[in-house]
């Protein structure tokens, strides 16, 4: 049995809205260390739009968000990142012309700390060995060999990524992800358009990622047989509004949430 820890993220009374349309209504939850945290509603509910808040792509008009204690009202994406949130993009934001291995590398840019400056005089001493930048080069690129290794794309380390089924794609997505050595990894359906195996392969994956380095997940998930069985607690939203929060027991029993949920292909 894996331990929960403290809340790790805190989100409080958040409203976002575009013009006229409110896509969240003071909306509280929170996230406990090591936990999966789904969170579900039909179409248009304001899933995205509440992981757009916490990794500071929108900006929300009311409320704030604490992650590990300390409380911004507004936080850009480069300083999120930092702070140890990464996330994946329910649709794909990657480089399709470039291969596995360096849109996962995209993902390590945090982590270069040599600029384009020691770039320029990379290895001046070529003769006696390998320059700081190269060497920092070649670390990077092993931590991605081992993500690659992971996630079991091998054999397509090279490939063009928009050359792969849409499945693949979206574990490269995860990969690039999982490069940022995040604690909390927010994770925009992950699973949608993927057939059965390609479901049940990206599960293993959240599941293993979850388990074996401890890391934090916040799940958008729409296939609810998925959402019961991996995650720990979940939040309801419908309408931009929060509508239930708790073990997928308790919410799957909320008359309020079976209403939702009623005439909607979920
Ligand atoms: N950038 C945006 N500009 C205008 N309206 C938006 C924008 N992003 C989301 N919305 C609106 O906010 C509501 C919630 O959208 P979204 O968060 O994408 O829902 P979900 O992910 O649950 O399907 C919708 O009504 C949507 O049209
Ligand atoms: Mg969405």
């Amino acid at each position: 049995m894996k331990k929960i820890g403290d809340i790790i993220l805190d989100v409080q009374n958040i409203s976002l809205s575009f013009g006229g349309v409110k896509a969240l209504t003071d909306i509280s939850f929170n996230v406990k260390e090591h936990e999966i945290r789904a969170i579900i509603g039909p179409n248009g509910a304001g899933k995205s739009s509440m992981l757009n808040c916490i990794n500071g792509v929108y900006v929300p008009q009311q409320g704030t968000i604490s992650f590990k204690g300390q409380t911004f009202s507004h936080m850009n994406s480069r300083q999120v990142a930092e702070m140890g949130v990464a996330r994946t993009f329910q649709n794909l934001a990657l480089f399709k012309g470039m291969s596995v291995l360096d849109n996962i590398m995209t993902g390590r840019n945090l982590h270069i700390k040599s600029n384009l400056f020691t770039q320029a005089f990379r290895n001046p001493f070529g003769i006696w060995g390998l320059g700081g930048a190269d060497r920092e080069e070649t670390r990077h690129r092993e931590f991605v060999e081992h993500i690659i290794d992971f996630l079991e794309i091998q054999a397509h380390r090279k490939t063009p990524v928009g050359q792969l089924p849409y499945g693949l794609q979206k574990r490269v997505d995860l990969g690039r992800a999982l490069a940022m050595q995040p604690q909390v990894l927010l994770l925009d359906e992950p699973m949608a358009g993927m057939n059965v195996e390609e479901k049940q392969d990206m599960c293993r994956f959240v599941l293993d990622v979850n388990d074996e380095f401890g890391m934090t997940v916040v799940l958008i998930e729409h296939d609810m047989g998925v959402v019961m069985d991996i995650s720990d607690r979940v939040v309801v939203l419908d309408y931009g509004k929060k509508i239930g929060d708790g073990a997928p027991n308790e919410v799957r029993n909320n008359p309020e949430v079976i209403k939702a949920y009623l005439g909607t292909s979920h």
